[in-house]
């Protein structure tokens, strides 16, 4: 049985993610922050999977939740850094407040979890960590510079984590979503997304499952060679 954590895990994203790797035959820690209830109904029924409160901005109390995860189960294999936060606003508008909170979410707690969860995957010689992304970090987005610089930084250090841990038979790899229909998009207008979709080369939003497939992929035994790579799911977009 290989265990696996995901971040973040009640949102559109994660929760497509929890339930493609339970169908992998993953034990999965479905890792909430803001809803315990969305976190025990995603599995309610599943056998596969248990709720964990995991706020990844706190990076010495996530540390203790991951050792204790380790503790539970024995060995985390697939660590998934999928919370995230996003936020439109010009750029002359960002406060301190609003970058501190975005690079501490979407950077700090890719940092934080890996670093917690590398030691065991070190000392058994095998991980596989998959950090979600986005293409406004390959290509930047107008009103989303924080949220952009951030998620370019996960790229960073997706690939520079990658080439440290290689030799510890580590993966590290990105998905990096396009347009995705969750919850975070519902700060645009339906007018919005409809001016996006044409844009979008396939014609439309994609959907978490498409994201949650390309998890599974890096997650898997047939990506044994692949590391520090970024996979774009965005519709042809990048
Ligand atoms: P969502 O808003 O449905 O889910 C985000 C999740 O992150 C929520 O469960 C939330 O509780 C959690 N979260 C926020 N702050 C947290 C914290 N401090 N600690 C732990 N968890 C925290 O959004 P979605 O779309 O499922 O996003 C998942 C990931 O995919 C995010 O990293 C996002 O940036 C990324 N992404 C999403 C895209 C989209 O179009 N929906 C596009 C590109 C990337």
């Amino acid at each position: 049985m290989r265990y696996a954590l995901v971040t973040g895990a009640t949102g559109g994203i994660g929760t497509a993610v929890v339930r493609r790797l339970c169908q992998d035959g993953c034990y999965v820690y479905v890792g909430y922050h803001h809803s315990q209830q969305k976190a025990l109904h995603i599995c309610a029924g599943l056998s596969c999977c248990q709720a964990v409160f995991l706020d990844v901005t706190d990076f010495s109390a996530a540390a203790k939740q991951m050792a204790e995860i380790e503790r539970d189960c024995g060995h985390l294999d697939i660590l998934v850094n999928n919370a995230g936060i996003a936020q439109q606003k010009l750029f002359t508008d960002i406060t301190d407040d609003d970058w501190s909170r975005m690079v501490q979410t979407n950077l700090g707690g890719v940092f934080a979890c890996c670093r917690a969860a590398l030691p065991g995957m070190i000392r058994r010689k095998y991980g596989r960590i998959v950090n979600i992304a986005s293409m406004w970090g390959q290509m930047g987005a107008s009103c989303e510079v924080h949220y952009s610089a951030a998620k370019a930084g996960v790229i960073g250090l997706t690939r520079a984590l990658a080439k440290e841990t290689a030799l510890s038979g580590i993966t590290v790899n990105c998905v990096s979503p396009g347009a995705i229909d969750t919850a975070m998009m519902h700060a645009f207008s339906q007018a919005d997304i409809a001016a996006f979709c044409e844009e979008i080369p396939m014609g439309r939003l994609g959907s978490p499952t498409e994201v949650a497939a390309a998890v599974s992929f890096f997650a898997s035994e047939e990506a044994s060679y692949i590391t520090g790579q970024v996979l774009g799911v965005n519709g042809g977009m990048v």
